[in-house]
């Protein structure tokens, strides 16, 4: 049980909100105590009473014995009282509020002592209602309901991992956000529909007629001024306390007010229908994702195809997205670490938002990711808490198998599930050597997801890898932290080492021993958090090393891109075929290897694959086989099997669009060999991978004919923006979205 429960908790401020934390506290367990104070005498009886509450006092009376104290008043009310509150609150209280702008709170907590600033952690539930009042709150008023903590610079990590445990008993989702952020988003979602609520019911009671007009509104004037019930005060401080972002918000509104006049005044039948029927699509879209209603667009991901045409150019310069491998490891080393990491970079794919949301439900507050900044505020080792519901890992295996070491070391369960192609791919090479860890996790037909785990404290091992997997080496290495005594694990041929360097960037000490390539972690150490500046991903920046390397008279720099030696067997692979890849301004950026990667056309000759750059280059073989079919003469490849157990059968899935595009394909079941020649149009399958849409985008560059390529929507979880950034190169590329049965 949390420790919330051995806590003083006090609440200032008894109303709908306050209200509201105490019942749900109350009902997540009965032993919490609560104090509250309101100068509502009824409110504080009523809550003796039912037992909501278990201490009515004064302010100077019960601040001082609070460890947690929550300030559940308007925003004004809030930033007046906070003084008050830092001088009569003992060291180690921890403190939040509720205000719905948090600038003004936060400005207040900054005039305070150091010390108040680090346990102060602002909070705003986007929860509530028009009702307001100790009688209209509810133990279920924050359940699914999202609460935004806006924490600064100098909060304790501790004291933001509490905060967010106190709404995690209330079932709410604790989400991170800039405080300036906060008061943006806020003035154009919440403000500016209560104010114009406000205005309507304002302007049409000075009317003549307002009585007929009200008697005779239709459910559309209740519907639309609904928020006019809300409580006056509390408004009229939030308008107040966020006024900036508000009137620029309302400036923005009035403008378009505006033009809506001037269609009606002038019957712009036409453009009219056009902006309502628009916004009708927006609203309908965002009400069936983000409220569950039955109107939407976009239940399931929607069917996305590409098209791409012969005859493009390719040149500039471009910064594809940052690295996958390096954003999952960010986010799960950042989370377990003492203090706060700041990530740059981070890929805002589908995949690392998963891994990113898997750890928010754990109980670690995320600020972020815009623009591909985040915070992290680290939990510490031990300081995850368990999930209320299974963690979806989407189409990842490396969030899968990482996040497998690391929960089957918890001291709790749970479940990880995946997509449909996740649910296919192996998970028994990770259960084996976590089981002989002593870990337990059920999986579905002897190893595939999803699996349930049940936490364990953990052995060390010696672990010789039986293929060069860096997942299962990251997974082992992610138990190793928890387990007692030492993990060793040693790999066949050398793989990615992003976990490894990423770890001593964390200040964790690793053995590592390069002749018998093994890694040796001791459990029980701690993370200290850091700055990650995470480098455009190589897998992401082959396609368009292929692409230019394909395409007579092309020229484009691929900037900022990771070159860790770990990674980079498609320049390896390229150059050896006869590619021409110039690296400049070569730099280290926390730990990893980054260059510019400039690359032009030329006319490419087939190689043999040597084996021991298949680790090196295991997620570029899709493109790798364009640029084969593009050589002049046979490239083969064998002892790759690993390439049949990704997203999709790999060596399957690219032979038969190969073949579709009338290349000259043989496979085997651990390899391929190519023979170069003409490619041609035609219609292929992505077989819902990533890399294979991606692939075939490429292989457009030298067909004859358009190539349409189905089923693309899985791109979004390792390229978002795939296909601006091939525009953008010169690639005539596009997308439509395609109705299910197409
Ligand atoms: C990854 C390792 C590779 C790679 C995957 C990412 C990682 O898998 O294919 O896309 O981040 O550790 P294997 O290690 O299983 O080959």
């Amino acid at each position: 049980m949390s420790e919330l429960v051995t806590k003083q908790i006090l609440i200032i401020g008894l109303g709908l909100i306050g209200g509201s934390i105490a019942r749900g506290l109350k009902k997540a367990s009965s032993e919490i105590v609560i104090s509250a104070c309101d100068t509502n005498e009824i409110a504080l009886k009523n809550a003796l009473q039912e037992g909501v509450i278990d201490h009515a006092g004064s302010l100077q009376e019960l601040c001082p014995k609070a460890d947690v104290l929550v300030i559940a008043l308007p925003t004004l009310t809030t930033v007046e009282l906070i003084p008050e509150i830092a001088a009569l609150s003992n060291a180690n209280c921890i403190v939040t509020d509720v205000a719905s702008v948090k600038s003004a709170v936060v400005a207040a907590a900054r005039k305070q002592f150091d010390s108040f600033q680090q346990r102060f952690v602002p909070g705003h539930p986007i929860a509530g209602s028009e009702q307001s009042g100790y009688q209209a709150s509810s133990a279920e008023l924050f359940k699914d309901r999202n609460v935004i903590l806006t924490p600064h610079e100098h909060c304790s990590c501790a004291a933001v991992a509490q905060i967010n445990e106190l709404w995690r008993l209330l079932h709410a989702n604790v989400l991170g956000m800039e405080l300036s952020k906060h008061d943006e988003i806020l003035a154009a979602t919440s403000h500016l529909p209560h104010l114009l609520a406000y205005a309507i019911v304002d302007a049409l009671a000075d009317q003549q007629q307002s009585e007929n007009i009200f008697r005779y509104a239709a459910g559309g004037f209740a519907d639309f001024s609904r928020l006019a019930s809300s409580n006056a005060k509390m408004w009229s401080d939030i308008f107040i306390a966020n006024a900036d972002a508000t009137v620029a918000v309302l400036d923005k509104y009035i403008d378009r007010l505006q033009v809506f006049r001037e269609r009606i005044t002038n019957a712009e039948h036409d453009t009219l229908v056009e902006n309502f029927s628009n916004a009708k699509i927006v609203r309908d879209e965002f009400i069936g994702k983000y409220f569950g209603g039955k109107v939407s667009h976009n239940d399931s991901k929607s069917i996305i195809n590409y098209l791409v045409e012969p005859g493009s150019k390719i040149s500039g310069s471009i910064r594809v997205p940052g690295d996958k491998s390096i954003s999952h490891r960010a986010i799960i080393l950042g989370s377990i670490a003492e203090g706060t990491t700041k990530v740059s970079g981070f890929l805002e794919g589908e995949d690392a938002l998963n891994t990113l949301k898997a750890f928010q439900e754990m109980g670690v507050t995320i600020i972020g990711p815009d623009n591909g900044e985040l915070t992290i505020y680290g939990v510490g080792i031990d300081g995850l808490k368990a999930p209320r519901v299974p963690l979806n890992m989407g189409n990842s295996g490396t969030a899968m198998r990482l996040m497998a070491g690391l929960l089957a070391a918890q001291q709790f369960d749970s479940e990880l599930l995946g997509d449909e192609s996740l649910n296919q791919r192996p998970m028994a090479r990770v259960i084996d050597p976590l089981t002989e860890m002593g870990a337990e996790i059920a999986s579905v037909d002897n190893g595939k997801p999803p699996l349930k785990i049940s936490g364990r404290t953990l052995k060390g091992i010696e672990y010789s890898m039986k293929i060069a997997s860096a997942q299962v080496k990251s997974c082992l290495l992610l138990a190793g932290l928890y387990a007692e005594g030492d993990t060793s694990v040693s790999e066949p041929a050398s793989c990615r080492d992003h976990t490894e360097r990423m770890l001593k960037g964390f200040g964790y000490s690793l053995a590592q021993d390069e002749s018998t390539r093994t890694t040796k972690i001791s459990g029980g150490g701690t993370l200290q958090g850091t700055s990650i500046d995470v480098p455009a991903d190589i897998s992401s920046a082959a396609f368009f090393l292929v692409a230019a390397t394909i395409t007579p008279g092309a020229t484009l720099c691929l900037e900022h891109v990771g070159i860790n030696p770990t990674r980079n067997g498609i320049i390896n692979l390229l150059r050896a075929m006869g590619a021409e890849i110039e690296l400049s301004n070569k730099r280290k950026i926390g730990g990893e290897p980054v260059a510019d990667l400039l690359v032009s056309y030329s006319q490419l000759k087939g190689i043999t694959v040597p084996e021991n750059q298949i680790p090196l280059a295991i997620d570029e073989f899709p493109v790798f086989f364009v640029a084969a079919a593009c050589a002049e003469g046979v490239t083969e490849l064998r002892g790759a099997e690993e390439l049949r157990v990704k997203e999709s059968d790999r060596i399957e899935a690219m032979a038969i669009g190969l073949r579709t595009l009338g290349v000259e394909v043989e496979t085997f079941v651990d390899g391929i060999r190519i023979q170069g020649g003409p490619i041609g149009g035609g219609r292929v399958e992505s077989f819902g991978d990533h890399r294979i849409a991606m692939a075939f985008v490429i292989a457009g560059l030298r067909a004859s004919a358009p190539i349409e390529i189905n089923d693309c929507a899985n791109v979004a979880t390792s390229f978002p923006g795939f296909i601006s950034t091939a525009q953008q190169a010169g690639i005539k590329v596009s997308e439509r979205e395609c109705g299910a049965d197409e």
